[in-house]
């Protein structure tokens, strides 16, 4: 973990990137410095708390999907944020309770809260690993302690690649995950970019890092969110706005377009 982002994550008075998210999606899981830096991006682009919200809408679309018609029974869930409704193993286990979960963040504010993560069901199983994102190995390595990795995997990466500054890491990283995984596994995946809004996202990401949030953050273009999905076979309706994906399997959340790109892909 940087410098910075232990100071954020320990030091309440250091807006951070979990508790920012907490607050945006409605949650009580932040403090002052979080809520003033919310307000101060909010204020110059409301649009913000569409995406917070599309992203976690298209979380639980993904799951659904994955787990109904894609029968996909163990999730990698990675950058999974504070507990809130509607966690992967309350929506898996709701339609298949022999489903297992492995979590996985690297912030100590998300362990604290980890056990709301680890009610599982008795049949399924549920995990939290403290881990980074930017170490597949060692998150591979512990997550089998979970998983069984000769059957397909649902790899969960959704709002955190953003956090990986240096694109051809992060899609070293993706690569790295998806190799470890079978024939079946699938990726869900979502991210920030500024296709949308222009300008004005650009700019609240800017406010972002120069007002000191943790950890840096860095938009991404739709067609480099695409490359993640290299040799995967890309579900409809596509690399989408995420409020535009499957918005069929649940009818909440924004409509209209949003500066959260994402889909999912099915590793042959
Ligand atoms: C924007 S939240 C996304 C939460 C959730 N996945 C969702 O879609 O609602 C990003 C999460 O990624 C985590 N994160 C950021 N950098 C990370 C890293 N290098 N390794 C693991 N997790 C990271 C943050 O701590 C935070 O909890």
């Amino acid at each position: 973990m940087t410098d910075r982002k232990q100071a954020a994550a320990l030091d309440s008075s250091v807006p951070h990137s979990a508790r920012i998210w907490n607050y945006w999606l409605g949650g009580k899981d932040n403090y002052e410095a979080d809520r003033a830096m919310g307000d101060q991006i909010l204020a110059y682009f409301p649009e913000i708390v569409e995406n917070a919200r599309g992203n976690r809408y298209f979380l639980c679309r993904a799951v659904r999907h994955l787990t109904g018609e894609a029968g996909i029974r163990q999730f990698l869930d990675i950058g999974t944020g504070l507990p809130t409704v509607d966690n992967i193993h309350e929506i898996a286990q709701g339609l298949a309770p022999e489903t297992r979960i492995v979590y996985v963040d690297n912030d100590p504010l998300v362990l604290a809260h980890a056990r709301a993560l680890l009610t599982s069901t008795p049949e399924g199983a549920t995990d939290y690993l403290d881990a980074d994102v930017r170490d597949p190995d060692a998150i591979l390595e512990r997550a089998a302690r979970t998983l069984d990795f000769s059957q397909p995997v649902a790899l969960m990466l959704l709002g955190v690649l953003q956090f990986v500054e240096d694109t051809d890491e992060a899609r070293r990283v993706v690569a790295a995950l998806l190799d470890a995984l079978p024939a079946g596994s699938c990726l869900a995946l979502s991210h920030p970019t500024n296709a949308v809004r222009g300008e004005r996202m650009t700019t609240a990401v800017r406010q972002w890092n120069e007002g000191g949030g943790s950890p840096r953050m860095t938009l991404r273009t739709p067609e480099q969110v695409a490359v993640f999905f290299d040799g995967l076979d890309v579900l409809p309706p596509g690399i989408v706005s995420t409020a535009d994906w499957r918005p069929e399997l649940l009818d909440v959340g924004p409509t209209g377009p949003i500066d959260d790109f994402g889909g999912v892909g099915v590793k042959r």
